[in-house]
């Protein structure tokens, strides 16, 4: 198993968020938590990138375990240069002063794989060209579109092979939300890529992932295939609109 998440339970000072969840996610897969506002997807990946109280969440109980070992001791850093796991965060979090190039450049400083990361950069301009047409533009120039995109260029240029991803979907119109997935499913399907798809868009999502999850307000309430879950009368009632 790559990644395993038992039992957790999170809490943002007093508030609980996340109330003893646990999913898999193995190898190569592609895996979908999808939930409401505030159902605690965020969290999730936060705790797994293991961004640090006081603005992050702290886990009071559970484990999170990569390929069979506890993380939870490990610094931010160490979770993406030692496990190369990349998170392309809510909001996007990039530079927005700096060039797409530049953004990229940056995400490569821990490396010294130099021919691994110039095929990294091919990759990303291959699987996004929009990001090679605007490689000089300031970054805040960008479509919010496009910014998505460079989010996940970014985690990909830490030398990620599994991507955490935040709501890809969010904000995009739908041209460059099939873009999006298209280059997506290529990076699982060609390069090995695993990921972890946090989404509310839950029909794209279920139409995308191999398997999912759905939590509820820090629980998980449902999991099965995607084929499953899309057929599953409680979630075409809350989440596919009836
Ligand atoms: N830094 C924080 N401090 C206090 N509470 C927080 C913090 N971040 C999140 N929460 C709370 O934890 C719960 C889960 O939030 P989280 O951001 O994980 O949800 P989400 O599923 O990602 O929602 P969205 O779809 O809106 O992004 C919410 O009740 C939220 O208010
Ligand atoms: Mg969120």
């Amino acid at each position: 198993m790559l990644l395993e998440v038992q039992n957790l339970k999170v809490k943002y000072g007093s508030i609980e968020a996340l109330h003893g969840i646990s999913f898999n996610v193995k190898e190569g897969e592609i895996v979908t938590l999808i939930g409401a506002n505030g159902a605690g997807k965020t969290t999730t990946l936060h705790t797994i990138t293991r961004v640090p109280p006081p603005e992050g969440p702290k886990v009071c109980e559970g484990d999170i375990l990569f390929k069979g070992k506890s993380i939870l001791n490990l610094e931010p850093h160490e979770v993406v240069h030692k496990l190369h796991i990349g998170l392309a965060p809510e909001g996007r979090h990039i530079f927005g002063n700096l060039t797409v190039e530049e953004n990229l450049k940056l995400a490569t400083y821990a490396r010294n794989d130099d021919s691994k990361i110039k095929e990294d950069y091919k990759l990303v301009y291959r699987l996004f060209p929009r990001l090679y047409e605007r490689r000089k533009q300031r970054s805040e120039s960008l479509s919010g579109g496009e910014q998505q995109m460079l989010a996940v260029g970014r985690a990909l240029m830490t030398g990620a092979n599994f991507l955490l991803l935040d709501e890809p979907s969010m904000g995009l119109a739908p041209l460059l939300m099939y873009e999006m997935f298209r280059a997506l499913k290529e990076l699982n399907q060609k390069e090995g890529i695993t990921i972890l798809l946090i989404e509310q868009n839950a029909l794209l999502a279920l139409q995308f992932a191999h398997r999912g999850y759905v939590l509820d307000t820090g629980e998980i309430v449902l999991s099965g295939t995607s084929e499953e879950l899309l057929n599953n009368p409680e979630v075409k009632k809350a989440y596919l609109g009836g």
